[in-house]
């Protein structure tokens, strides 16, 4: 994006979480990077997840995919809006679209939902719980913003859509081909499309609830806990009253319940691996045969190194020059060069690696690692 057109830093300092902008085209040649054809042919693949929308106001109806090729046809001159979830781990046009948000961390990306809505389409009045950037890919939308939701505003009791009872319109706009729309998480929306043809990428983000967090985190602490981990009481002071749980049993008892839990580095492994298992886990990248140490420099030659658009990839610092690279639900220790070459894979989705790199022992099994799991190739 052309930073004369978007300034990053405004926008993390005034917006990102805090309210919606509205970006004027802000590409350098924006091309709709999809054809309608091609989605309509990913919503009939068994493995992605897609929903088609008929009707329009107050008469909404949703179907969930794999849809047949031949409903397509069969949909008459109603409005109707098809939704295909997480595009950018099926085709590298639309999971180019994600460099230009990588300003902000890959734990939080979710996916690019792209949907192909006919005139008059839409989903209806609604919120989400995370933050979207909604990319007029091609014809024209209206996209009305409401006021702030929560889990008590009233919903229509139609429930598998979740639409707002009520929607109290404060601001409009329509999107052209390149513009962008930031929507912070809880503000109602509605976006209706003004043309046939209508096409937009959603990049959504995510944010683990409390619950989740507290969930998996104890959960993952009990996998380790053994039941001869027991209160123990020594040297037991006589008490006055048999009744009484005193504030030493209390203090040794609320002790063992908690120490684990501020456990900060097994935090920060468990966090990790979480937040790195692949939601789409059949993308699989794995070679037929797993590549040896011989092949690595002629794959390095051959062309960039690239991440399946399926594995996400995140980090943590240990010390100067340590790191804990976290890939698909995996902790991998890195130290030295090897750090640094899991510092750039996890920068870029496509990267070149110097032959010369796999002269470090470390960095060639990190490598073959990496290929060998699927989470990696080399193009070419
Ligand atoms: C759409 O693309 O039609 C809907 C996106 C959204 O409202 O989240
Ligand atoms: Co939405």
């Amino acid at each position: 994006m052309d930073p004369a057109r978007f300034d990053r830093d405004a926008f993390l300092r005034d917006h990102w979480q805090q309210q919606p902008q509205l970006i004027r085209n802000p590409w350098v040649g924006w091309t709709n990077p999809l054809e309608p054809d091609e989605l309509a042919g990913l919503a009939c693949e068994s493995e992605v997840e897609s929903r088609l929308v008929t009707g329009s106001a107050g008469s909404w109806q949703m179907e969930q995919g794999p849809l047949q090729e031949s409903r397509f046809a069969g949909l008459d001159a109603a409005p109707w809006t098809l939704l295909v979830q997480a595009v950018d781990q099926h085709v590298p046009e639309v999971t180019a679209l994600l460099d230009a948000f990588r300003f902000i961390p890959n734990w939080r990306v979710d996916d690019v939902m792209v949907s192909y809505a006919t005139k008059g389409g839409g989903v209806g009045p609604h919120f989400d719980q995370y933050d979207v950037f909604l990319i007029q890919g091609a014809g024209r939308r209206r996209w009305q913003l409401g006021k702030r939701c929560d889990d008590s505003s009233p919903l229509l009791p139609h429930g598998d859509l979740r639409l707002l009872a009520e929607f109290d319109v404060q601001q409009e706009w329509v999107l052209e081909p390149g513009d962008i729309l930031y929507i912070p998480p809880g503000i109602a929306h509605d976006g209706v499309a003004l043309d046939n043809d209508c096409m937009t990428y959603s990049i959504g983000f995510r944010a683990p609830s409390r619950a989740e967090l507290v969930e998996g985190w104890t959960e993952h602490l009990l996998d380790a806990l053994t039941e001869d981990d027991r209160y123990a009481d020594p040297a037991l002071p006589q008490q006055d009253n048999p009744g009484e749980i005193t504030p030493a049993a209390l203090a040794r008892l609320h002790a063992m319940a908690t120490e684990g839990l501020l456990d900060m580095d097994g935090f920060a492994r468990w966090f990790g691996q979480h937040s790195t298992r692949p939601k789409y886990p059949e993308i699989d990248w794995r070679p037929d045969q797993p590549i040896g140490q011989d092949d690595l420099a002629e794959m390095l030659a051959s062309g960039d190194l690239v991440r399946n658009p399926a594995a996400r990839f995140s980090f943590v610092r240990q010390g100067n020059a340590a790191l804990l690279l976290f890939v698909n639900g995996r902790s991998i220790p890195c130290d030295g060069p090897a750090a640094a070459l899991a510092e750039r894979i996890c920068a870029r989705d496509r990267l070149e690696v110097e032959p010369a790199s796999i002269a470090d022992p470390p960095s060639a099994e990190l490598l073959l690692s990496l290929i060998n799991e699927g989470a990696i190739a080399f193009d070419g």
